[in-house]
């Protein structure tokens, strides 16, 4: 399928930020977006990028009443000498695919949701910031449109692809973060659609958020629904703990999303020679860690997130500092080589960064 492209026009563009300083995240869209139906019918069809537009929709399509929502996050990043870069974005296209599977979805080719992806930040590349630090997010999106109020997969559903220039997620910037332990409530559970990327999951965490939020948290972190013990994720990012000389991070046991930052951070650290471990981390060991002195460092991996710092915990209401509540010498080192391979600052080894324009 060819993707059309019906440029805005000139009077219909809209102004792009002049301050890259206070991007922030997910405020700004660009001038055009990617869109394609669906039909059980007819399979997907009509590929095209348009001006971007409000969609509409019927009061009874099925996304607004049973949540049937998918969608990613990547980055396009602007390098040397105009050059633009996507960051592992085949890795995104597969998860989404997999996130169709677990609600009942179609699947996307993931030729043509390549295509789409780079077409679209191609066209909008003046959209991309230049400042370190930012980027482009792109928000590959999925929804079912058809008119029913039955509960039953839909017959027919809208993929999109919207993007824009942002900053750093956190209004603390790269910087330590407070984040509030909970026991009362529970994201998601194994056998559940806590792994793959639909926006049910995100509803879902936001009481809780909102409770951290008002005691001066920036993030939740999750415990294991079944017995409130160890540490899953943070409601944006996964969690990583430095412990001793030892990285540690949950394992993928069917509630925790498989970040694609969660990986890089895994194989550049072990990259390194820094012994990396998945494995279950009880809030009892997080807590004796930081008794003892042995919890060197905490941080959070995202998309959105990047790496991010967190210097203070809080559980059953009581606050514990990691590393003096300031950044840790690994989160930083990590961050920094992150955005270094991103922005196509030094050498990729791993093969991650994909050129899309020179
Ligand atoms: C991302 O990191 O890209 C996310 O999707 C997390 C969040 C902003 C929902």
């Amino acid at each position: 399928m060819d993707i059309k492209i019906i440029p805005a026009p000139p009077e219909k563009r809209k102004a792009k930020p002049t301050d890259e300083s206070k991007l922030g995240f997910g405020k700004i869209f660009s001038d055009h977006f990617f869109t394609m139906p669906y039909h059980a019918d007819r399979g997907w069809h009509d590929p095209q990028i348009e001006p971007y537009r409000p969609l509409q929709l019927d009061p009874t399509a099925m996304v607004f009443h049973y949540a049937q929502e998918i969608f990613e996050g990547l980055k396009a990043y602007r390098g040397k000498d105009g050059a633009i870069f996507l960051f592992r974005p085949m890795d995104n296209i597969r998860r989404m695919n997999v996130s169709a599977e677990y609600l009942c979805m179609p699947k996307l080719d993931e030729q043509l949701f390549l295509e789409a992806i780079t077409k679209l930040v191609l066209l909008d590349r003046d959209w991309i910031p230049r400042g370190s630090g930012t980027a482009a997010y792109i928000r590959p999106t999925m929804i079912a449109t058809e008119k029913a109020l039955g509960v039953h997969p839909a017959n027919e559903y809208l993929f999109y692809i919207v993007m824009g220039p942002v900053g750093a997620y956190y209004p603390e910037g790269f910087a330590p973060t407070k984040i509030y332990v909970t026991d009362d409530y529970c994201r998601a559970a194994p056998g559940g659609i806590g792994a793959v990327k639909a926006g049910a999951n995100y509803a879902a965490s936001l009481h809780a958020s909102e409770i951290a939020k008002k005691k001066g948290h920036t993030q939740v972190l999750w415990l294991d629904p079944a017995e409130r013990k160890y540490v899953e994720e943070v409601g944006t990012s996964n969690m990583f703990f430095v412990i001793g000389d030892e990285l540690v991070t949950s394992p993928l046991l069917g509630s925790i999303l498989p970040g694609i930052t969660r990986d890089s951070v895994i194989r550049l650290a072990k990259s390194w020679g820094v012994k990396v471990t998945e494995r279950r981390i009880s809030m009892d060991e997080v807590m004796e860690a930081i008794a003892s002195g042995t919890m060197q460092e905490a941080f959070a991996s995202g998309t959105a997130a990047v790496v991010s710092p967190v210097g203070q915990i809080s559980f059953r209401d009581r606050d514990y500092l990691i590393n003096g509540g300031k950044t840790g010498r690994m989160t930083e080192r990590l961050y920094n080589e992150l955005l270094a391979i991103q922005y196509g600052q030094q050498d990729d080894p791993f093969g991650w960064r994909v050129k899309i324009a020179d």
